[in-house]
């Protein structure tokens, strides 16, 4: 590629099809998809439900603006917000999603200082950006924005900072691009106690944990938690750009007409593919979910997490980090996957990454477990 800005790393080959699980490159070649392209095809290449939503959509229309009403976003926000009290504004991004979070924050609190965390990703514009814990992404591009903290994820040092001076904490459930590192339950119990206590609004980035990943429709809801501010997308359209943020209605007068916005945000055919993801995504969808996560974490614990070249495996339901010993490069482990037709990713840290589609079978999870342990056997480890 000449003409396109080298932004990415890309491997040499293009994937041109896909279905199911199943991805073939220009080649033909033919892969096990571990990745749903980042967390986003959570249901699969060439989904007939999401494709015949978007396909009957675009005989409709399928771009108007936001000047009209739109059952379609009603629905989205219905399916989203479950009944509760609370309200949805619609983007084309998780960066976009998370740059209302922080708007919304600071118009509502009238304050301006926010708490985010170390080796946090919540995306690439100037507002996401400065509140991403990673300085290597950031070199060069300074100054961001002001007032905003970081601490250690996880640390007793993040609980003393929040006091009333901050408008919101914003968090991952699970750090994501951080090196899959969870967090721990009694630790995100007292950020919420002292975000309420200090009225300070907690703000969960379910980018990447949203949308059935953990095995419920939000990784949050494992922790009992009741976050102020939720932004999700990467999932919720299966592959349709689209983002959203889902706020309290306290903090519905302070996003009224005029103060955001977004030409193609609710777009049609990103509502409608949403809508047929949100309807596939019920309970017995997210137990499935939850049973093949227990039946491949036992396959972890079981085949990998022993092997020389693995120092530990972390995550929850469908997303996992395998962090691999410093002498094994995860992108040598990477390329090696492609060779015998696996698609995994990377994260911080030399963490093979795996976010496979939900609607995977557990005999194809198996199948993976078994040729990532093939390739990480054969890795050479100095101890
Ligand atoms: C947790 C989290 N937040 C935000 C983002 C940014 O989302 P997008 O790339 O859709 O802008 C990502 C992307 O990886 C993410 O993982």
């Amino acid at each position: 590629m000449q003409s396109v800005f080298k932004t990415y790393n890309r491997f040499p080959f293009e994937i041109t099809k896909g279905d199911g699980v199943t991805l073939f490159d220009d080649t033909g070649k033919k892969y096990l998809d571990l990745t749903s392209g980042i967390g986003v095809c959570n249901l699969g290449y060439n989904n007939k439900k999401v494709k015949q939503a978007v396909s009957d959509q675009l005989d409709k229309v399928w771009h108007t603006s936001n000047l009209y009403e739109s059952h379609l976003q009603e629905n989205v926000a219905e399916l989203l917000i479950q009944g509760m009290d609370k309200k949805v504004y619609f983007c084309n991004s998780g960066t976009e999603a998370n740059e209302a979070a922080l708007k919304l924050a600071r118009k509502a609190t009238g304050k301006t200082k926010i708490l985010a965390f170390d080796h946090s990703f919540h995306g690439r514009s100037y507002g996401a950006l400065s509140l991403t814990g990673n300085d290597k992404i950031k070199e060069g591009f300074g100054p961001f924005l002001p007032d905003i903290y970081f601490e250690t994820y996880n640390s007793a040092d993040a609980l003393n900072k929040i006091d009333s001076s901050f408008a919101a904490v914003i968090l991952e459930i699970i750090q994501g691009e951080g090196g899959i590192v969870v967090g721990d339950y009694t630790w995100l119990h007292e950020v919420e106690k002292k975000c309420h206590q200090n009225n300070v609004l907690l703000i969960i980035d379910e980018v990447q944990t949203g949308i059935g990943r953990t095995g419920k429709l939000f990784a949050y809801e494992h922790y009992n938690l009741d976050p102020d501010i939720v932004t999700i997308a990467k999932g919720l359209a299966n592959g349709i750009p689209v983002g959203a943020m889902i706020g309290k209605n306290a903090l519905a007068d302070f996003f009224g007409p005029g103060s955001h916005g977004s030409t193609f945000g609710g777009n049609p055919l990103a509502m409608s593919a949403a809508c047929a993801v949100l309807d596939t995504l019920d309970e017995a969808f997210l137990d499935d979910v939850q049973q093949k996560a227990s039946f491949l974490w036992y396959f972890l614990e079981k085949e990998i997490s022993s092997l020389d070249s693995v120092d530990s495996i972390s995550g929850k339901g469908l997303m996992i980090g395998i962090h691999l010993n410093q002498s094994v490069p995860v992108n040598q482990v990477i390329t090696q996957l492609h060779e015998v037709g696996i698609l995994t990713l990377s994260s911080r840290g030399n963490t093979l990454r795996l976010l496979p589609p939900l609607i995977i079978m557990s005999s194809e999870l198996l199948e993976g477990v078994k040729k990532i342990k093939e390739v990480l056997q054969n890795e050479t480890v100095s101890l």
